[in-house]
């Protein structure tokens, strides 16, 4: 027998769990660069960012709590109880809802909150049904956790959303679903009636029902309405990226069952300790300030009327106006069957970006883009102008 010392072992190679997929975004991405360091001009429309600053509240508030040389250490896992009770108080504000502080948790970013959720409802293997088209970091993190994603397709006829017939005709081994409303890359919203009968339909299958609820806030016609309302068996998904334009401070929360909120406590305590000290000091501040953020709500609204209008000059007809979120989603089926190319060609031949719909939908996303529309009006107003003769120049297929 050979010893331990003398035997050749294969070389380790990264767990398959580890390979998740890479945004086409990406991919547009660096051609946006290449384009800007060859000193081409780019008319930007593919980010989901806010360009503006955070509220001034959350400004000072991080600025006072540097100066003041205090230590910013760890806060509890859970995250501070101030944050908390200042969420609870939103419920109460924008639902009227009682949430109890006791089932808010602060985590990192929504993303870490998709993370801690899935950890604590799913055991390696399991199978969670994810609506399609939706934000492709939904099946990458379920990838990474060993979970399976199941696409649940949807189209303009369900406003790109989730139904309990959908629900009621998934696999039996399927054990948790994720619904976002408002959702990227559509904008649309479940309304009350809606979360209700889907929650119900996730109650009588035994499934845990997600609900991403980050773009909350930024909506146009009407508030949105949250899951919560229907019952306290939902998990909930917020954060302070969208609405108040806080991306890069790192901070979200979850609205927990009960019985789910020591699991939460535990996995953040050992996998992460606590969301940011110093976003959770600008977060409590940040909860004041409707006014400020309100006017950014008119300014997206004002870009979405400019493109629902433009659209169908286009050529493009097949889309669901969205109720919130800056995307709209748009079925370019009747120029390209490859939403990829159509979109580098866009950027080539107009310095228009746009994110190609492959990233959000793993089987229809050949034939869709999204426009988001979050940046100045001025951006949108050029994208407009730039886009119209160019739509009207290609030939349909
Ligand atoms: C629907 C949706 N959920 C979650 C996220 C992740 O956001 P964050 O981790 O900054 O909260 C995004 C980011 O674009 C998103 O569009």
């Amino acid at each position: 027998m050979l010893a331990h010392a003398d035997r050749v072992f294969a070389a380790p190679q990264p767990a398959p769990r580890s390979d998740v997929e890479i945004y086409q975004m990406w991919e547009i991405f660096k051609a946006v660069n290449a384009r800007v360091k060859a000193g081409g001009q780019v008319v930007n429309l593919l980010v989901g960012e806010p360009t503006l600053p955070p509220p001034q509240a959350a400004i000072a508030a991080a600025q006072l709590a540097l100066s003041s040389g205090r230590q910013l250490g760890y806060t509890e896992a859970l995250g501070m109880p101030a944050l908390r009770e200042g969420i609870a108080t939103l419920y109460r504000r924008r639902h009227g809802l009682a949430i109890p502080a006791s089932r808010i948790a602060l985590t990192i970013g929504t993303s870490s909150g998709f993370m801690l959720a899935f950890l604590a409802c799913f055991s390696a293997g399991d199978t969670v049904a994810v609506v399609e088209p939706s934000y492709p970091a939904y099946r990458g993190t379920l990838k990474a956790l060993d979970l399976i994603p199941h696409r649940v397709g949807t189209d303009a006829a369900t406003r790109f959303q989730v139904t309990p017939q959908m629900i009621e005709a998934l696999p039996s081994h399927v054990k948790g679903i994720v619904v976002a409303s408002p959702a990227n890359p559509t904008g649309t919203m479940l309304s009350a009636a809606e979360l209700q009968a889907v929650y119900e339909a996730c109650r009588r299958r035994g499934l845990w029902l997600i609900v991403d609820e980050l773009y909350h806030g930024v909506t146009y016609d009407r508030p949105a309405d949250t899951v919560l309302a229907a019952g306290d068996e939902a998990i909930v998904i917020n954060g302070f990226s969208k609405y108040w334009g806080m991306t890069g401070w790192r901070l979200g929360w979850l609205v927990l069952p009960e019985r789910l909120v020591p699991r939460i406590e535990a996995l953040h305590g050992s996998l992460q300790i606590s969301a940011p000290t110093l976003s959770q000091l600008a977060g409590i501040a940040a909860l004041d300030s409707d006014a400020e953020l309100q006017a950014r709500v008119l300014a997206y609204q004002r870009n979405r009327d400019a493109l629902l209008t433009a659209l169908p000059r286009f050529g493009i007809t097949r889309f669901a106006p969205p109720d919130g979120a800056f995307y709209l989603y748009a079925d370019i089926g009747d120029f390209s069957d490859d939403s990829v190319a159509f979109c580098k060609r866009m950027l080539e031949e107009t310095g228009v970006v746009t994110a190609p719909g492959v990233d959000f939908d793993t089987r229809d996303g050949h034939r869709f883009i999204r426009f988001s529309f979050c940046m100045d009006a001025s951006v949108v107003d050029e994208a407009i102008r730039r886009l119209e003769p160019w739509f009207k120049s290609l030939n349909r297929r």
